[in-house]
């Protein structure tokens, strides 16, 4: 059996770790804590999507197995840990809570008022957001030296990144904390201060809006743009095939963030995306964006 370096395969329980929002990124979170030995209560608003991401983790843990990522036994292991819910107050016996829904402050904030009650003040409270305030997140609670952002990036159980984002507020022992649980999933975790975008998403969405005004412009079609940058710059995706797999609200929404953070017209968001975004063509999850994608 091959297991790569950066794959620790269920070493201990070492934490039991609450995810919220079992949709593209925090069912990818939930299943590399799982492969990583981490006992995992995997939440969301409905029984219907919480039962959607454990259905995905199960199918990605079964791949873990044919791929001989981890054994049979492991896999089985890692099927009990993972526990599903809608109520809040099962988060409560959690040691970190890595909250993962939509990219707005609002519904953020909302989320972590809303588990405060029913988490011990030790309990971490994480964002996975792609670029908001981790300070102006942490400000919302009442634990903001123990906030902090980590960012996954998707597809989490591929990608080797974690950026782990401080706010101004968060206590050196939850960086180390954060630091240390990064790695105990086989992440390369970088620190990265707190910013709008941090660096992912400040160097990346730059790039992914500039290919979508070279499409409305007519400089090149969608493939042209892509091979362009995968031919020549060696990317392993085009930067629209890339906001595709993202999600162009996602996308759009970062750029927002950028926009009014930075109040800088370079990150305004083409008028293309808007468009795509306002006619419910997101990407792959709507199965049309600048490509189709028939559904599976
Ligand atoms: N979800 C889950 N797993 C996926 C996947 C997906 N959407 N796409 C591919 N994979 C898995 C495959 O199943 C395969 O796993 P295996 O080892 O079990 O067979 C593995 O990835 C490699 O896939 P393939 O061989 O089919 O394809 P590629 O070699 O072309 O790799 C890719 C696919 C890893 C997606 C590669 O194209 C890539 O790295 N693309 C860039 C992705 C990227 O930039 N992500 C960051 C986005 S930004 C972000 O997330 C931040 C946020 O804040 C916006």
């Amino acid at each position: 059996m091959t297991q790569p370096e950066n794959y620790p395969i269920a070493k201990s329980q070492d934490h039991a770790i609450g995810v919220v929002g079992a949709g593209q990124m925090g069912h990818g979170i939930a299943h590399v804590m799982l492969r990583a030995g981490h006992a995992v209560m995997l939440l969301d608003t409905s029984q219907a999507l919480v039962d959607a991401g454990a259905k995905r983790i199960i199918k990605g843990l079964a791949r873990d197995v044919e791929k001989e990522r981890m054994t049979e036994e492991q896999r089985q292991q890692a099927v009990t840990r993972l526990k599903t819910t809608t109520a809040l107050a099962d988060l409560g016996a959690a040691d970190f809570i890595i909250e993962a829904v939509t990219e707005k402050f609002d519904v953020k904030a909302y989320v972590f008022r809303s588990l405060e009650p029913h988490c011990p003040p030790e309990t971490i409270f994480a964002s996975n957001t792609s670029s908001i305030s981790i300070t102006r997140l942490a400000a919302a609670t009442q634990r903001p030296g123990k906030f902090i952002g980590l960012h996954f990036f998707n597809p989490v159980p591929v990608m080797k990144l974690v950026e782990v984002v401080p706010g101004l507020q968060t206590a050196p022992e939850t960086v180390e904390k954060a630091i240390s649980l990064a790695t105990s999933v086989g992440k390369t975790a970088v620190r990265v201060n707190d910013f709008p975008g941090f660096v992912s998403n400040r160097v990346l969405m730059p790039m992914i809006n500039e290919a979508v005004f070279c499409l409305m412009e007519g400089v090149a079609d969608a493939a042209g743009i892509d091979n362009v940058m995968k031919l020549g710059m060696n990317h392993p995706m085009g930067p629209l095939e890339l906001a595709d797999l993202i999600g162009l609200d996602v996308c759009m929404d970062i750029l927002k963030v950028l926009y009014e953070s930075l109040r800088d017209p370079k990150y305004r968001p083409c008028p293309l995306l808007e468009k795509m975004v306002a006619a419910g063509w997101l990407g792959c999850k709507a199965g049309r964006g600048f490509y189709e994608y028939p559904k599976k």
